[in-house]
């Protein structure tokens, strides 16, 4: 499967990502220490950063390959790719438990997500050779870090010249040992771009990023107020579509995967913006990661 981009040049999107199981409880605080709490619902979703993002650019119309590990019960996860129109040839399945979360999700449908890597954290660099085996220059590279190896991953598929695009989430200490002058586009919220510049204010994370990867593009989400995105001294801002939110896990990756489909389609940035919030915005109105991913049809037809 290939993706014609903007000028009509013809690649292929490959997403090396997780999947996992969504354990959600409803819930009417996060849990505190110390404290067991009743839950008034619980509900199992297929999610994983990887796989809502590469359902997302699925039902944003992009053909994309998702590459990964599963373990024996992640069956389910496997349906969900190929029902979401995800190509599913590069996901094994391993003797391990797949990954999985907790997630709670209280009464103003915000998240708090305790994460268990399971098979995704079992990719080896003869899984890696061998998937990028099938890409070439030009080809796009999604990442997120819940998986291993992601240091490698970046080194051969830049050694390759794919384009490679990071959203560094969850960030932590794995992400040190990767080299982010290989990243052509980052996608990160502010919590995340605080961790990569050491900065809190948002024009000085953005100046940062700008200092530090002066050849990558950024967009940068901010929660209640929108997003911004910035290449060298061009920026645009977005703000957020309102929507009485239900669930706002996958909001983001949401979000990523729609901005990335603007970019193969050849949109006009603001529009990407705004085609990205307002899926995500229709993301957060529902229950569930992938479950809550519109299809593009819907996202155009939405009035927000
Ligand atoms: O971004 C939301 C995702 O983060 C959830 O689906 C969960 O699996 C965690 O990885």
């Amino acid at each position: 499967m290939k993706s014609a981009g903007a000028g009509g040049v013809v690649m292929k999107v490959l997403n090396f990502g997780s999947l996992n199981l969504d354990y959600v409880y409803s819930v009417d605080h996060m849990v505190m220490p110390g404290e067991t709490l009743c839950s008034s619902g619980m509900n199992v979703f297929c999610g994983g950063k990887g796989l809502n993002q590469s359902i997302a650019l699925a039902k944003a119309g992009v053909d994309v390959y998702h590459a990964g590990m599963i373990g024996e019960e992640g069956g389910i996860l496997l349906e969900a790719c190929r029902e979401g129109g995800v190509n599913a040839d590069f996901i094994r399945t391993i003797p391990e438990k797949s990954g999985h979360t907790i997630i709670q999700v209280d009464k103003n449908g915000q998240n708090c997500i305790l994460l268990y890597g399971g098979a995704n954290r079992s990719i080896t660099k003869e899984f890696v050779d061998e998937v990028l085996g099938n890409f070439e220059k030009g080809d796009i590279l999604l990442l997120q870090n819940e998986v291993n190896m992601l240091d490698y991953i970046i080194d051969k598929a830049y050694e390759q010249g794919m384009m490679i695009i990071l959203n560094p989430s969850p960030y932590d200490s794995a992400l040190d040992v990767c080299d982010f002058g290989k990243i052509s586009m980052f996608l990160l919220n502010e919590i995340e771009g605080g961790q990569v510049t050491g900065e809190k204010e948002t024009d000085k994370i953005l100046e940062k990023l700008k200092e530090f990867y002066p050849e990558a593009k950024v967009v940068l989400t901010l929660g209640g107020d929108g997003s911004v995105y910035q290449y060298k001294d061009e920026q645009y801002r977005q703000g957020i579509y309102k929507v009485k939110a239900v669930d706002t896990t996958a909001a983001g990756d949401t979000f990523t995967g729609y901005f990335i489909s603007s970019v193969i389609d050849g949109l006009p940035v603001p529009e990407g913006l705004s085609l990205a919030a307002k899926a995500s915005a229709i993301a957060v109105s529902r229950e569930g990661a992938t479950a809550s991913i519109p299809l593009k049809e819907e996202v155009l037809k939405a009035e927000l």
